[in-house]
């Protein structure tokens, strides 16, 4: 992805800290709804499938309240989905600056199959309610089974056939993309920890190589689940009150399937919270690691007791503790992935901080070129009629104005060439007609010997 490194500019110390924030912020909005809009989409198609297959309502409507409520509408699909991951690929392009390595551009394309993702998960929950809605008239029109298959015009029954589908075509090709958004995901992220590796890296099939994205792939999987089987209990028993219109059946069903799939998640995710540890590369390790990776681990467990209350003993009280301290564990475990990478990249950092300030002093010398013109004469002969270094004379001393141009020879230039009123106690000063040459060699000697008098 050339053009990626086209668009980054080396950025300083300061800037890459403000970077890293930015980075740990858009994970935290990206992952958990990732792991919510992968994990719906994926249970309510196998959910509509088997609904479907076997004639079952409970699960097909179960199916449609599960994408209706993890995936929202598009408009969040696109804020908390695209744009974040987005600004995740951006950051890592900045934080990897001139580093010959895959990481940004699988990031990049994570990013495309996001946005592609997105439009199949809406159409896929938008045939369910078109289809509701044609369920609904069915049951008002008052008219009985037999008399429907009669008396609905060809066309529309035509239409409800193409819609199932489309329903089921959208549910698989979005499941199929946000795969493919897991694994260049995984495959990233990564990477970007090998620093002492990164020449191992430099096409996509070396990613499916890498022993690390295939578990980090996993990992995502199983925090997938379990976030994707609390969102369910916590949307629909516990966020404003739950879903009002459940009758009993429906509603144990519910708790029964989500508490389940969230507790065999939760209670998996301990495994791979201690496998993504021992087989992170030493370049990344550090106390803070451990420290964040023990913390998810103690929430997690914490998790798993408040979700087994409820499966147990359908203590619901608990379903909104385990959810956001579900978000809390995200919260470690982005924490203990960035420090691994601000470890393993300090070097990389601290070269593009270099670079930076490199840039930052050819930009000041380069475009200034006083060849063949004497400041110190321009000086001698306009200037010093009206202005010395340490006094004032017509002018304000020079060792007092020169300095709040802070050795911008540009900025400095140009307001000689075109001086303006400053200050009140003094006339203003008149142009003194220079070139923008003569200006930039005055402005050059001026900042020079105020500098240097120091
Ligand atoms: C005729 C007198 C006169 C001459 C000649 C003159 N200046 Fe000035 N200069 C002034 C006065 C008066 C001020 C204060 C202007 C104001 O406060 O608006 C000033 C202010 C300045 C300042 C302060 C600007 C700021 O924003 O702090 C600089 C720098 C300066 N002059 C540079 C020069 C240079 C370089 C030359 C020669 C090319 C020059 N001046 C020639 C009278 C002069």
């Amino acid at each position: 992805m050339d053009f990626l490194n086209n668009l980054v500019i080396p950025a300083t110390t300061q800037h890459l800290n403000l970077l890293k924030i930015i980075l740990v912020l858009a994970m935290m909005i990206f992952l958990p709804f990732f792991g919510m809009i992968f994990g719906g989409t994926a249970f309510s198609m196998i959910f509509n499938a088997y609904g479907r297959k076997n004639n079952k309502p409970l699960f097909i409507r179960f199916a449609k309240d599960i994408i209706d409520k993890l995936a929202i509408n598009r408009f969040v699909g696109v804020g908390l989905g695209v744009i974040p991951l987005l600004a995740i690929t951006f950051c890592y392009a900045q934080l990897m600056f001139e580093v010959q390595v895959i990481s940004v551009s699988l990031l990049f394309v994570a990013t495309l199959f996001m946005a592609l993702a997105v439009n199949f998960v809406y159409s896929f929950q938008n045939t369910f309610q078109i289809e509701l809605l044609i369920e609904t008239f069915k049951n008002i029109s008052g008219l009985k089974k037999h008399e429907l298959e009669t008396k609905i015009p060809e066309d529309i029954s035509d239409y409800e056939f193409d819609l199932k589908n489309t329903n089921s075509n959208s549910g698989l090709y979005a499941f199929v993309l946000l795969l493919l958004t897991a694994i260049f995901f995984a495959g990233g992220t990564s990477i970007a920890l090998f620093s002492d590796r990164y020449q191992d890296f430099q096409n996509i099939a070396q990613m499916f190589l890498s022993g690390a994205t295939f578990l980090n792939f996993l990992f995502i999987i199983v925090l997938s689940i379990t976030v994707t089987g609390s969102a369910i209990l916590f949307f629909f028993f516990s966020w404003q009150g739950g879903l009002h219109d459940m009758d009993v059946e429906y509603s144990n069903f519910a708790k029964k399937i989500a508490g389940n799939i969230a507790f065999t998640g939760a209670a998996i995710l301990p495994v791979f919270l201690f496998l993504s540890f021992i087989m992170m590369p030493n370049v990344a390790l550090s106390g803070s690691v451990f420290i964040y990776t023990g913390l998810a681990f103690v929430s997690i467990l914490i998790i798993c007791n408040f979700l087994y209350a409820v499966i147990k003993n359908s203590e619901m009280k608990y379903i909104g503790a385990a959810f956001y301290l579900l978000i809390l564990a995200f919260g470690f475990i982005i924490m203990k992935n960035q420090t691994a990478f601000g470890t393993a990249s300090y070097k990389n950092l601290a070269a593009i901080n270099i670079r930076a300030e490199e840039i930052e002093k050819e930009k000041k010398g380069k475009t200034i070129n006083t060849a063949g013109v004497n400041g110190e004469e321009i000086f001698t002969r306009i200037c010093s009629a009206c202005h010395k270094f340490d006094a004032k004379l017509v002018g304000p001393p020079y060792n007092e104005t020169v300095p709040t141009f802070n050795g911008d020879v540009k900025k400095l230039s140009a307001w000689i060439q075109s001086p303006t009123k400053v200050f009140p106690d003094y006339p203003a000063m008149p142009n003194p007609g220079l070139k923008p040459k003569e200006a930039d060699a005055v402005a050059k000697y001026l900042i020079d010997k105020v500098s240097g008098g120091k």
